[in-house]
């Protein structure tokens, strides 16, 4: 399963790529508004310079019209270069542009994703990924995990290779966890995420009690040093 950030933040992205062995970045209007950067193409390229070229960007059309959009993602796709992503929102005119894009060879990521056959359908219009919304979902009393598992198992009946799904919208580690269980390729999560992935306080007691241990017989001698003496 691929572990994408989904931020726009400069200083975190440059951390979470550190110690996290992460696939991309994903960025939307909102995302990038966050940061009040009045150049957004220079946050773009600085991502992208962050996480280098093999990594996956994914960033967000704000036309609406089909051929509007055709022309920002060949414009995006020349500024942010490397593996790119255009993020385009469900609709008819999104759909319209998937197609045109699939066929010029710019990888498309159909967003705001909420049915199962929203999602069907923009994998039959050539997206790369689709991206549904789990939270959003379970917020309204409706099931996120189960319309990410619906959509996993409608790719697998319908024999679907060349779209996968890029659950995103989460807000707990539970959300997280399930959506791996049913084999979804991808998730896209917000930096505190990351660090909820790792926490355990079980793990940081363990630790504490090696420590306490070591130091009872070696002091604060370090493996390093007996190594090198
Ligand atoms: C990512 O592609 C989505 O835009 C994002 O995950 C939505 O998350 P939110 O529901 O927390 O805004």
């Amino acid at each position: 399963m691929l572990y994408i950030i989904d931020s726009a933040n400069l200083e975190e992205i440059r951390s979470l790529v550190e110690y996290y062995p992460i696939d991309g970045v994903t960025t939307n209007p909102t995302i990038i508004s966050k940061e009040h950067n009045p150049d957004f193409l220079a946050l773009i390229r600085a991502i992208r310079s962050i996480i280098g070229e093999e990594r996956m960007l994914h960033v967000q059309t704000t036309a609406t019209r089909a051929e509007e959009i055709i022309k920002e993602a060949y414009a995006l796709k020349e500024i942010v270069g490397g593996n790119f992503y255009l993020k385009v929102p469900i609709s008819e005119e999104g759909l319209k542009a998937t197609r045109k894009l699939k066929g010029m060879g710019i990888n498309v990521t159909v967003t705001a994703i909420f049915t199962q056959q929203q999602a069907l359908i923009a994998a039959k219009a050539g997206a790369a990924f689709v991206a549904p919304y789990v939270n959003r979902l379970d917020n309204i009393v409706s099931d996120g995990v189960h319309v990410v598992t619906e959509i996993v198992e409608l790719f697998k009946l319908h024999n679907i290779t060349s779209c996968r799904v890029l659950a995103a919208s989460f807000k707990s580690i539970e959300q997280v966890h399930k959506t791996s269980m049913i084999g979804c390729h991808a998730v896209t999560l917000n930096p505190d995420m990351f660090q909820k992935l790792v926490y355990h306080p079980l793990t940081l007691t363990a630790i504490e009690d090696f420590n306490k241990d070591w130091a009872a017989v070696y002091g604060d001698r370090k493996i390093l040093d007996m190594a090198e003496n």
